[in-house]
Parts: structure tokens; C-alpha cells; sequence
């Protein structure tokens, strides 16, 4: 390791596009950017910080960090989408996640929905939360992406999370992989055109399609079955005796491969 928790150095705008702005604490990067998108700021603006201090997560659950340990960032969207293919935005962000960083990091998995998890434990990598704006420009989407990166055990915040540090055995430079993420989202963008190619893309990188899977849905209730493809619109299709079911919410849990 070259680096301890006690040097990290800060990001350097040096190596980073001019439409990112560094700030040096703030209570959420999602939060902060909403306001510049409402304002009408163009597609590509992107806020990060060295410490989020409320970061927010999905279903109202937080996001807690250490100071300059993650990568905490969000970036605007403006696609050019019809209103029923913003769903796939969540799917998208997943999507470029894993893409920027399965060659560099081993065991690296994508799970529907956008869950960007190691592999064998299946622990937590990267948390997306993907907002809607609206703005005199039109809408805009906040993607904001949390990337466990250089912490240690002790600095995460869940048993069942990791980080790029302890996948790869390395420090990490997070200005690299911020530049690696934009430029990955920069590469893909136009997936956003072809929603049928990111489909297919997509179902073709999921882990979750061919596995069994127990699927917790509101009210208590849990679907069982075998997670065959992705929809259209996005949905996970699980099959379930003579059934197939399009889900397009609740937490999926991975039971086992399913028998071939
Ligand atoms: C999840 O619950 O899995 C989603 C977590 C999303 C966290 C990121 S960190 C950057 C951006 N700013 C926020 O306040 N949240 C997102």
C-alpha cells in the first residue's frame, strides 16, 4: 500500500475536467447539485467533495463516510429520453459503475438494480441515487454515486460492505477513478439513445439474471423464483412457477445460481 489513512491526499483538479467543482465538505453532493440542475445547469456539471457530511441514500436510509476516504460525487444527466425510459437512469449509473471498474477490480459484480457489489461475500461497493429535476432546460436527472475507495475495515460503516482498497490490496487515488467514472458515463452516454442496446447490454452484465432469487416486496410479501431477464422498462423478470413476474421495486436477495 502506498498510502495510509492518515496522508490521503486531497483530489486534484489538475487531472479532472473543468466542470467539476471540488468542495471541501458538504452535507450532500446530491443535495447541492439539485440546486445547480434547477438553476439550469448543463448536462455533465459535476459536484464532489473530500467529506459528505448527510449523504443521502435510498429509501430514505443515509450515507455515512469518512473524511477523503470515499469518492462521493454527482454528476447531471439531461437525455433525451421518452418519460418511460427515465426508469432506466438507476440501471444506467449501475451499469457504467461496474463498467469503469471491472478491470480493476477483481470480483466486481453488478446487481439488479444498480448494486455494485464484490464478489465471493457479495459486499457493498458503491451506493446510486438517482434524483429527477426539474428545470427552465427541461428535466435533468442527479446521479449521485458513493464509491467505497480507499477505506479501511474499521471506516466502513456495515459488516457487509467493502471498498476498492481492501478488493485490490492498494491505496487509492481517487481523482484517477473520478476521471475513470466521468469518462466511462462520457463513453456509454450513448446507451442512452438505444434503450433496447442497454437493455440487452445490461442483462448481459447482471448477475442477478439466472440466479434464484427471493425478491421482499411491500406489505411483507416475498416472491420466489428464477430471475430470467430484464424488461423493456427496466423490471427484473422473475419466474415463479408457471408465472413470470415484472418487478419493478423491492430488495432482491440472491438465493443460489439457479440449477441449469
Ligand atoms: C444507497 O442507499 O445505496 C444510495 C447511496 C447514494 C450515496 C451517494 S454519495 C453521493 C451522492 N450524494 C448523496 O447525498 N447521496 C449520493
Amino acid at each position: 500500500m502506498t498510502s495510509t489513512p492518515d496522508a490521503r491526499p486531497p483530489l486534484d483538479p489538475s487531472r479532472l475536467p473543468a466542470t467539476v467543482e471540488i468542495v471541501e465538505e458538504i452535507g450532500s453532493t446530491n443535495a447541492g447539485l439539485a440546486e445547480r440542475a434547477r438553476a439550469g445547469a448543463p448536462a455533465g456539471t459535476t459536484l464532489t467533495t473530500e467529506w459528505q457530511t448527510a449523504g443521502r441514500g435510498r429509501l430514505d436510509r443515509g450515507w455515512t463516510v469518512p473524511e477523503r476516504a470515499a469518492l462521493t460525487f454527482s454528476t447531471i444527466l439531461r437525455p433525451d429520453l421518452a418519460p418511460a425510459d427515465w426508469p432506466w437512469l438507476p440501471l444506467f449509473a449501475g451499469y457504467v459503475v461496474h463498467e469503469a471498474l471491472v478491470s480493476t477490480v477483481p470480483g466486481v459484480v453488478l446487481k439488479w438494480p444498480n448494486d455494485v457489489l464484490v464478489e465471493p461475500d457479495g459486499k457493498k461497493l458503491c451506493g446510486i441515487l438517482v434524483e429527477r429535476v426539474d428545470s427552465p432546460i427541461g428535466p435533468g436527472a442527479v446521479v449521485g454515486i458513493g464509491i467505497n475507495a480507499d477505506q479501511t475495515e474499521e471506516e466502513l460503516p456495515i459488516a457487509r460492505a467493502t471498498s476498492v482498497r481492501l478488493a485490490t490490496g492498494a491505496s487509492v487515488d481517487r481523482t484517477a477513478l473520478l476521471a475513470e467514472l466521468l469518462a466511462t458515463f462520457e463513453r456509454e452516454g450513448h446507451l442512452l439513445d438505444d434503450i433496447d442496446e442497454l437493455r440487452r447490454r445490461y442483462e448481459e452484465r447482471c448477475i442477478t439474471v439466472g440466479m434464484e432469487v427471493r425478491v421482499e416486496l411491500p406489505a411483507d410479501r416475498q416472491l420466489l423464483g428464477t430471475a430470467v431477464g430484464i424488461d423493456p422498462s427496466g423490471r427484473l423478470l422473475v419466474r415463479s412457477g408457471a408465472d413470470t413476474v415484472a418487478v419493478g421495486a423491492g430488495d432482491v436477495v440472491h438465493v443460489r445460481p439457479a440449477a441449469s
